[in-house]
């Protein structure tokens, strides 16, 4: 999730580089650095933490061009020292590197007598670019790129051409933007797609020449290769990464836009009103008894339905998974409603439990995100979720999508039932409404920081929750076991004393959802129980506690919505760190089509 900037124009490139850093910065990072020259000397500053503490650093420096990076470890631990950008032994080249360097041991052991500052596998490339220099810049840079095994985006800096920078590529993400005034090249699209730019992809082994008014490509035999535009409006595309490195970082970040396109369809002037349901009031008001039935995230979004539910419809409502609904021979009749959750609307343990649920006569609406899929087509009502094609195994915006139909479905039979107040109702929708934007406020701040670190180092994770909090303490736990392969479990808070507890040591992690109001006092004395047994802690609370991550206020009900964003970086970063193939782990399909 490392970030890199560079820059060749007429403005202070200190101010543009670090800038574009910070807005990088939501990708996570423990470490940043700039190299700048002013055409006759090339100065590198570099700072552990966040790319804001290189701004007292670089006050008086002045520069039209250079590089910049906001670093998470990968080789070598998060400090200044391993910061980037590296310089080779005679200061010949300054580099920024994205990406790892399979095979940096062996290029290092034909690196003998040079002189290493820094214990990453990026190095290597800046001490092998000025062994192998030849004055030839492009020359070289070709020659090294060939020896490098792994995944790169690479930004070059060379003492020799001071108005140049040089980009390669390999797997990692790079772009280029050009304008009349400067030039630009960024690891993230967003970087630069909303400038007025012609923007270009880099792609794997193509060397770019970078100037203040020039760009051009060539492969690593030096031969130009002429280069297409990439047009903005493709990045929506879900077949277009959009700069990610993963889908998964992508759909987290598509997050707010998701909720609010499935909020804009169902909910106006305050009101919510659902196309796909055609039961009247009176119908509506016989419900009195609900099951959500889903499989994994699904039924994690079935929980929060089913909490949500009894305490706002003031009916019976339980969550099911649907591989098992089947065999709890379930009684079923026309005032219970089945509401069936699938992303892809193919789950074939889910269709199953439809077609049960229709079978004993049962209402049934489905909450689906793929139009026309089987479920949708065979259930008497269908809510859409417009979260966007989801390419990740892993589900994060339709999950987020789904909670918020939920909700919403939810008050819509509360209200039509009377069973709330306008008042009530309207402070629901109110704040119901707000989500998406309280959730792009977790995505801009969110800081992971350390804790993937916390995770790989000990032998068990537990997430713990009251209530809602519970819920997503599930989801959490399926997050970081599905793409990081990590074992770890989900517990409801008061349950601990029952048995796991007996399982927590000092090489245990427990994080805690502690967000939920009316359970405060309760979850953090099983915190304590746990930390008295030597866990390490990590508490999530609402902005106003002192959790070790903080997210903004809201109603209990829709805490799930909120702190589920931070557990999906946290899984993300941690499954990046281990080098997993996010976006399709292993034994794993976006739709379980089997039973
Ligand atoms: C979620 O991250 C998993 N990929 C998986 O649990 C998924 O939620 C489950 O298979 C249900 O899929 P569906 O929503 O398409 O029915």
């Amino acid at each position: 999730m490392c970030g890199i900037m560079g820059y060749i124009g007429d403005e202070n490139a200190v101010n543009v580089i670090i800038k574009g850093l910070e807005d990088l910065e939501y990708r996570g990072y423990d470490s940043a650095g700039i190299a700048v020259s002013n055409g006759s000397e090339t100065t590198v500053v570099k700072t552990a933490g966040s790319p804001s503490g290189l701004w007292d650093k670089c006050k008086s420096i002045k520069a039209n061009i250079g590089i910049g990076h906001t670093r998470w470890a990968t080789h070598g631990a998060a400090t200044e020292q391993n910061a980037h950008p590296h310089t080779s032994e005679h200061g010949m080249f300054s580099i920024v590197h994205n990406g790892i360097i399979e095979n940096y041991a062996e290029l290092k052991s034909g690196l003998d007598g040079v002189r290493f500052t820094s214990e990453t596998d990026s190095e290597v490339i800046a001490q092998l670019l000025e062994k192998e220099y030849t004055g030839d810049l492009k020359g070289t840079v070709g020659g090294v790129v060939k020896k490098l095994k792994g995944s790169f985006a690479l930004g070059i800096m060379c003492s020799d051409y001071p108005d140049v920078l040089v980009c390669a590529k390999k797997s990692s993400p790079l772009f280029v933007g050009v304008s009349p005034e400067c030039t630009y090249l960024a690891s993230d699209i967003s970087a630069v797609a909303d400038k007025s730019m012609r923007i270009f992809r880099l792609n794997d082994n193509e060397i770019g020449m970078l100037t203040k008014d020039s760009f051009k490509v060539y492969d690593t035999d030096g031969c130009r290769i002429r280069k297409s535009e990439v047009k903005i409006k493709s990045f929506d595309k879900s077949a277009d990464k959009g700069g990610y490195e993963h889908f998964m970082l992508k759909e987290i970040m598509e997050q707010p836009t998701a909720v609010r396109r499935t909020l804009d369809e169902i909910t106006a002037d305050g009101k919510i009103s659902f196309k796909g349901i055609k039961w009247n009031r009176d119908e509506i008001s016989e419900i009195n008894n609900i099951r959500f039935i889903a499989c994994g995230s699904a039924y994690h979004a079935g929980l929060v339905g089913a909490y949500a539910a009894e305490r706002l419809i003031g009916c019976p409502a339980e969550a099911c998974i649907a591989s098992e609904f089947r065999y709890m021979y379930p009684h079923l009749d026309s005032n219970t409603l089945v509401v069936i959750i699938s992303q892809s609307g193919e789950t074939a343990d889910t269709l199953a439990a439809l077609r049960l649920a229709k079978k004993k006569g049962a209402k049934t609406v489905s909450i689906v995100n793929v139009e026309n899929s089987t479920i949708a087509a065979e259930s008497d009502c269908v809510i859409m979720t417009r979260a966007g094609k989801e390419v990740a195994v892993a589900t994060t915006k339709a999950y987020s999508a789904q909670l918020a139909v939920i909700y919403a479905l939810v008050l819509y039979i509360a209200m039509a039932g009377e069973k709330i107040s306008k008042n009530e109702f309207q402070r629901y929708v109110n704040e119901l409404k707000k989500l998406p934007d309280k959730i792009e406020q977790i995505l801009i701040s969110a800081e992971v920081g350390r804790i993937p670190d916390k995770i790989l180092a000990g032998d068990y994770v537990c997430f713990i929750g009251r209530g809602f909090d519970y819920c997503t303490a599930e989801e959490a736990s399926l997050k970081l076991k599905e793409i990081s392969y990590i074992p770890c479990e989900a517990y409801a808070a008061g349950e601990l004393k029952h048995g796991t507890i007996s399982l927590i040591s000092d090489k245990s992690l427990v994080i805690a959802l502690c967000c939920s109001s009316e359970l405060k006092d309760k979850i953090m004395s099983n915190v304590n129980e746990a930390a008295a047994r030597g866990a390490k802690i990590i508490t999530v609370t609402d902005i106003d506690g002192d959790g070790d991550i903080k997210i903004p206020n809201t109603l209990d009900m829709f805490f799930p919505s909120l702190e589920i964003i931070p557990m999906q970086l946290i899984a993300y970063y941690t499954a990046k760190n281990k080098g997993c193939a996010i976006d399709k782990p292993k034994n794993l399909a976006k739709s379980v089509t089997v039973e």
